[in-house]
């Protein structure tokens, strides 16, 4: 079973790529549509990595390269994302249960957010991935994270005693920074825990291939005026190990899981 791993910027993906290439001299490099896949072993799991780049359009080429080219089993995006739910708060996790285009609107001919021709507006992501994904990160919240990321760094985001939250994401094609924003995606996804750029694209890809797909994230903002803010910090120092110390622990479980 092959993994298809995603990110949308370098240093969400960049150790993932440096653990492969340490661990397995035959890893290869494939260069498809301005994309590096990178294929081999991570964590003695058989593996494809890529920088996705951001947004909807650049998720779902990835994605359909991914399944097609290097008929990959099963897909994972790892990244960030900002938080919307009542709960969530910055150094948090959310893995989706569903995810959803919040800018997707082909109104009156559909209904807000469903894809036209397919009959839908969100997508389910595999219960078992992402049963497998919640029990990776609520391990590594719990033994790995204070060394992972060291007091200091956590204390200067204010990340203190994160969780996981599992439930709705929404992606679109913007950054969301701006409280009324916020306030709008809220009132009409009452459900919504995070909003990204990636995931439903990735999962309408997914559905439309019969390929299973979970989606998990890291809190880096609350999707208000500063939500900019120390972003690339917050990705070097704190995100980067998230999905770098999950994605170890999902991995190796799933080896130790294996007939
Ligand atoms: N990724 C991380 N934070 C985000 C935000 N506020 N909006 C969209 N994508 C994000």
């Amino acid at each position: 079973m092959t993994l298809g791993i995603l990110a949308a910027i370098h240093d969400e993906v960049d150790d993932l790529i440096a653990a492969m290439r340490h661990e397995d001299a035959r890893a290869t490099v494939h260069t498809i549509g301005m994309r590096d896949y990178h294929v081999g072993h991570l964590h003695g799991h058989p593996v494809v990595l890529v920088l996705a780049r951001m947004g909807k359009v650049a998720a779902a080429a990835t994605t359909v390269t991914l399944i097609r080219e290097f008929k990959v089993d099963e897909i994972v995006f790892t990244g960030l994302a900002g938080g919307v739910g009542p709960q969530t708060r910055v150094g948090d996790v959310v893995v989706a249960d569903r995810t959803i285009q919040h800018d997707l609107d082909a109104r009156p001919f559909f209904a807000r957010h469903e894809v036209p021709l397919l009959d839908r507006a969100e997508f389910p992501a595999d219960a078992e991935l992402t049963a497998q994904l919640c029990r990776a990160v609520e391990d590594f919240l719990r033994d790995d994270l204070p060394t992972a990321v060291p007091t200091e760094v956590r204390a200067r985001f204010g990340v203190s005693e994160p969780r996981l939250h599992v439930g709705m994401i929404a992606s679109g094609d913007q950054f969301i920074n701006a409280p009324a924003a916020v306030g709008e995606l809220r009132a009409r996804l009452p459900a919504l825990e995070a909003v990204e750029m990636e995931g439903a694209a990735l999962a309408q890809v997914c559905h439309e291939f019969g390929v299973p797909y979970a989606v998990m994230r890291t809190i880096s903002d609350r999707a208000d005026d500063s939500a900019h803010i120390d972003f690339a910090s917050f990705l070097k120092d704190v995100a980067s190990h998230y999905s770098a110390g999950v994605l170890e622990r999902f991995l190796r479980a799933r080896q130790l899981a294996k007939p």
